[in-house]
């Protein structure tokens, strides 16, 4: 690498990269108006122990960190829920119940960069603070599943895996492992599925429990049903009941929301984050080549944690980069090409300002408008016009302008119509409105 290459894991968005994030960008904004969600956002850079205490000990691995010029400790945000808690904990008491919250935040960690992990990349954040119950959890399920349908994907294509941290926690509680260590219990049986069961089991015992104990409990995980975790229990079933029935309330929540067939319950997602309370959950691809798409879950103790009242809280964060990833092999990746309403171009040098005047009409009648900078042929000029995506090409000469009307040629059939100024900034306004464009 040169001392000027780009670092790894950062990202070049070269102008149809870009047009491929605004258009994924978009189809988030617009599901999450939909549901009802406002959006917010806060500094890239925070106070180091935001994250450091809040986070756990995986994220705090993965910062960003240093001290800035005033001797402060400070750290580019890896994620935006510790931001969320301190800015609503901050305002708490005017804030109409339930809150409902959106943002695409940048988001910077040192992980290790692969297929769809970047140490800079973009999340959808939603969250919904005040309300305990599961209706939150399945409303934030329910817009999560939406997102990734206006993106372009179907039931075929993913699946939300679902669960509640109070079913691992009463087993624990009944397995006598108490409050301290379960954190280092929840960081390791989230790596499950990605490290396998005997490093599993290693992580377990490291933490502090005994060998029989570790190799039941991740048995039990990995059998990814409910009737695994109540087996491990002396009282079984009965034990669960509440969390069970939780559980089943918020199944069929889901169904009411007609994704029920897309939800399923797994015992294996526990979520490496040291704030989750409850139910938790993510989205991965069907075909399970990808890493998740999306993860979230309750977490009622951390805006308490961050000094404010203590409100419920659930939500989730999605990525662009796993999702680029599943859209570009489905096929499902929309035509980036640049895109223009109209595109002048001038005859000869004389009718240079003819030609800028016309740009600056259409330009001020709310149109995309292009315009040839380099005296050219009108033939290099229409070939300058397809490239830009303009709809059609205007050409501006001598005739154009004795008479104030205009050659508008359409650069799909080949037409050309004479109008004066104001009648093409009708049509194409109007053609604007009547045609779906992908990048709006
Ligand atoms: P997370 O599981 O750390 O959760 O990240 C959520 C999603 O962000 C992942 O499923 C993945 O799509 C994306 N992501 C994470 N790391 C990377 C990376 N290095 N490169 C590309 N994409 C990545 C959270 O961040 C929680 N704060 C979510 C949340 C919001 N929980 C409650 N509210």
């Amino acid at each position: 690498m040169s001392r000027l290459d780009r670092l790894p894991g950062t990202r070049d968005f070269y102008p149809r990269e870009m047009r491929v994030r605004r258009w994924i960008e978009a189809r988030w904004r617009e599901v999450a108006l939909r549901y009802g969600f406002q959006e917010y956002d806060g500094p890239i850079l925070e106070p180091l122990e935001l994250f450091t205490e809040k986070s756990g000990a995986e994220i705090e691995r993965q910062l960003y960190a240093f001290e800035d010029r005033g001797g402060r400790h400070v750290a580019l945000r890896p994620e935006m829920t510790p931001s969320l808690a301190r800015m609503i904990a901050a305002r708490s008491q005017g804030l109409p119940k339930p809150v409902k919250w959106f943002s695409i935040p940048r988001l910077f960690r040192y992980e290790r960069p692969q297929r769809g992990r970047f140490r800079e990349f973009w999340q959808l954040n939603l969250d919904i603070l005040g309300i305990e119950g599961v209706e939150a959890d399945a409303e934030i399920i329910a817009a999560g599943v939406d997102v990734l349908k206006g993106c372009g994907l179907t039931a075929e294509d993913f699946e939300v895996r679902y669960s509640d941290r109070r079913l691992l926690d009463a087993v624990l509680g009944e397995l006598g492992v108490g409050e301290p260590r379960r954190q280092p219990v929840y960081a390791a049986l989230d790596r499950l599925l990605r490290a396998g069961p005997e490093v599993v089991v290693a992580e377990l015992q490291k933490a502090g429990l005994p060998a029989s104990t570790a190799e039941a409990l991740t048995r039990a995980v990995a059998r990814r049903e409910l009737a695994g975790l109540e087996a491990l229990l002396p009282g079984g079933a009965a034990r669960l009941e509440r969390e069970v029935e939780r559980i089943g309330r918020l199944a069929a929540y889901l169904d009411a929301y007609g994704i029920g067939q897309l939800c399923v319950f797994d015992a294996a997602v526990v979520r490496g984050l040291a704030y989750y309370t409850g139910v938790v959950f993510e989205m991965y691809d069907r075909a399970g080549e990808l890493r998740a798409l999306c993860g979230g879950g309750r977490f009622d103790d951390l805006l308490g944690a961050v000094g404010g009242e203590n409100l419920p809280a659930v939500g989730f964060g999605l990525g662009e980069a796993v999702l680029l990833e599943l859209l570009a092999a489905r096929g499902r990746l929309p035509d980036s090409e640049p895109t223009c309403d109209a595109f002048v171009v001038p005859v000869s040098a004389a009718d240079r300002e003819g030609a800028i005047a016309a740009a600056a009409g259409l330009r001020s009648g709310g149109l995309a408008a292009d315009l040839a900078l380099r005296d050219q042929s009108v033939g290099k000029g229409l070939r300058a016009a397809a490239q830009a995506g303009a709809r059609v090409a205007i050409v501006v000469g001598e005739r154009e302008r004795a008479s104030g009307r205009f050659t508008v040629r359409d650069l799909d059939t080949g037409e050309e119509l004479a109008l004066p100024l104001a009648d093409i900034i009708q049509r194409l306004s109007d053609g604007r409105r009547t045609a779906a464009r992908p990048e709006e």
